[in-house]
């Protein structure tokens, strides 16, 4: 419904704009048209037009506006501002016209009363704001179009006032006050013109990718925050127990069957499989033996010291070919993680840069049968496993793809046993549902194996896994299955903070589209409250802070927003509290028009990424960033190094 009303207000300022035009043309020619009458119906149809198109626009207007005032700015901007202009049309141009249509021919009274600003004004100044609307419902930098074209929308309408009133004092047969040379007359496009060139100027200054940058968060609050500290000192340790070392080669590797060459962990897309024990140390060393490329890795979900998080720019520098670097962390959590590169993370993720990390807790794996399935293009195509009637089976899934999936597990009746690598409290056992599981997120399931075939995949996936008694027999997708509620699955337990917890913070983050300038090239954007990378607030806490977000998505795509080094506890969504299971969460999946509040404790401090895993929209836009209070970074994204995190 969101999306549909959103299309419709889009679509609509544009398909408004065309009969606006011709509507402000007809009542500007009237008072000196040939064919007076023609001329004069026209001009009625193309109003009826306008306020049908206007009356239609209603409909977007509430579908969005049921979504809070938040998402209703685009409707209302359009209401406002053609409704003005609409209603003084219908008191003055309207009759008018009528008027013109009933007389038996054009009197010099009535070409005069034509001519009256009262009557040609609104039609004018509609067309200017519709313009204007359409622009604005393209371009994002709100910040800076809105001043922007508010000005160019004040000089326009002043240029029409004055072409008005001119005309209709040399129709009175009065001698003009203002006398456009030919000049002037040129002047007022061209006026347009440079504005407009302007706004793309500023857009492209504003956003261009940055050679440094600035997030190195200063102590302003000088009695609480320390000495300042370096993310490269955040790491970790010292740890004691056992370690786990691992030597993980990024290389170049054919995949059978394919054309282009793939990137890999280790030989594999997926790459090498890394399992540990919950307490163990993990000890990884990353060679880098790729040609020409740069690489990192992050561990997503893995709340590892900031210095270990692997995005190059921000915590290290990309680790050349030929290069080395190894990663220490703790497995303190058990759950299902993933690793993947996060340099050029968008491309190196989509040519195979990635691989699955599973903790299993103290005790040893969770089931008898434990098994990962990776969601990736790469690794398209049915996978059939044997597995023994009976058994206890744990299926952990992990979309390292960037689009949504909506999975549907078939064949037995299950329980979904965790979320992003976080166990749910009491899960009920379900059957026949779907789970939507954004780019980046995970989802464990648990069943017992039956002496039949079972199914987990969707219809947009192409991975798809099959555990059957033989190995080889199979079962359908089921076409359809309700999605399995979140806010009211498994039981509650107590949490350290809830929805009633006193928060020292509060960010509320818009997430939106747009046209504009990025990287020294004008297309698409994904936009942070209305802003793109490197303008996209910096969100600074102190360590200790109770932090609560409000993620907006008043775009038409889904947003999985993962932020690093911390899980987030799933308060509400769309105003709906969650009463189950608590849910912890690293990519939030925030859907359009929908609003979710969700909150954590600043406990581990460094200057961690907050972004969209769509890798695209995050390339394009969508990428912010938590800071601590004290903590500077000596990395820098851009050209000048070749850091480039996404
Ligand atoms: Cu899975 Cu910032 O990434
Ligand atoms: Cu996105």
């Amino acid at each position: 419904m969101y999306a549909l009303g959103f299309l419709l207000e889009f679509m609509g300022s544009l398909l408004v704009l065309l009969p606006l035009l011709l509507w402000a043309r007809a009542v500007r020619r009237l008072p000196d048209a040939r064919n007076w009458q023609r001329t004069a119906r026209a001009a009625r149809r193309r109003y009826y037009y306008v306020l049908a198109v206007l009356a239609l626009k209603l409909l977007p207007a509430a579908l969005l506006l049921g979504h809070g005032l938040a998402f209703g700015i685009r409707p209302l901007r359009t209401l406002v501002l053609l409704g003005v202009p609409l209603a003084l049309a219908a008191r003055d141009t309207l009759p008018l016209l009528n008027r013109a249509i009933r007389a038996a021919g054009p009197t010099p009274e009535l070409r005069l009363a034509a001519a009256a600003p009262r009557v040609v004004l609104p039609a004018r100044l509609a067309a200017v704001a519709g313009g204007l609307l359409a622009a604005l419902n393209l371009v994002v930098q709100e910040t800076i179009t809105l001043w922007l074209s508010g000005g160019v929308f004040a000089l326009v309408a002043l240029v029409v006032v004055v072409d008005v009133t001119q005309r209709q004092r040399r129709l009175a047969g009065q001698a003009r006050t203002v006398r456009w040379s030919p000049w002037a007359r040129l002047a007022a496009p061209l006026v347009l013109v440079v504005a407009a060139a302007g706004c793309g100027a500023v857009g492209s200054t504003m956003s261009a990718f940055p050679d440094r940058l600035s997030m190195n968060a200063h102590g302003h609050h000088g009695a609480t925050s320390g000495p300042a500290v370096n993310v490269t000192d955040l790491v970790g340790g010292p740890y004691s127990g056992p370690v786990r070392r691992f030597t993980l080669v990024a290389d170049e590797a054919r995949l059978p069957g394919r054309a282009e060459e793939a990137w890999t962990f280790g030989g594999t897309v997926p790459g090498t499989p890394l399992r540990v024990r919950q307490g163990e140390t993990v000890e990884l060393k990353l060679v880098n033996r790729l040609e020409r490329t740069p690489t990192t890795i992050h561990w997503h979900g893995v709340d590892v010291p900031n210095a270990m998080d692997g995005v190059a720019g921000v915590t290290q520098d990309a680790v050349q070919p030929g290069g080395e670097f190894t990663y220490r962390f703790r497995a303190d959590k058990p759950g299902t993680y993933w690793y993947h590169s996060h340099q050029v993370a968008n491309e190196q993720v989509t040519r195979g840069l990635f691989g699955s990390l599973v903790i299993d807790p103290t005790t040893g794996p969770a089931a008898e049968v434990d098994e990962t399935l990776m969601v990736h293009h790469l690794n398209a195509g049915v996978d059939l496993r044997r597995t023994e009637p009976g058994r206890r089976v744990r299926l952990r899934v992990v979309n390292a793809n960037s689009g949504t999936e909506r999975l549907t597990f078939t064949g037995a009746p299950f329980r979904l046993a965790a979320v992003d690598g976080q166990d749910l409290h009491e899960p009920a056992e379900v059957s026949e549902r779907s789970i939507n599981l954004g780019g980046g997120g995970r989802a464990d399931l648990e069943f017992t194996m039956p002496p039949h075939p079972v199914r987990l995949g969707g219809p947009a996936t192409r991975t798809a896994l099959v555990l059957s008694p033989d190995g080889v027999s199979t079962v359908d997708q089921p076409k359809s299955a309700p999605e399995l509620d979140l806010t009211t699955y498994g039981k509650p337990r107590p949490t350290p903070f809830g929805p009633d917890s006193a928060y020292t913070k509060h960010f509320t983050v818009d997430l939106d589209q747009g046209v504009g300038f990025h990287a020294g090239g004008l297309g698409f954007l994904w936009t942070v409250d209305g802003r793109v990378f490197p303008d996209a607030p910096m969100l600074m806490v102190r360590q200790g802070d109770l932090v609560r977000m409000t993620f907006r998505n008043k775009g038409i795509n889904d947003h999985p927003m993962h932020l690093h080094g911390h899980h987030v506890l799933a308060l509400s969504r769309d105003g709906t509290p969650f009463t189950g299971s608590p849910l912890w969460l690293d990519t939030v999946l925030v859907r359009p028009g929908q609003t979710w509040e969700v909150a954590f404790q600043a406990d581990n401090p460094g200057i961690w990424m907050d972004h969209c895993h769509d890798l695209l929209h995050a390339t394009n836009g969508m990428t912010l960033h938590l800071g601590y209070e004290g903590v500077r970074t000596p990395f820098t994204v851009g050209s000048a190094t070749g850091n480039k995190p996404e």
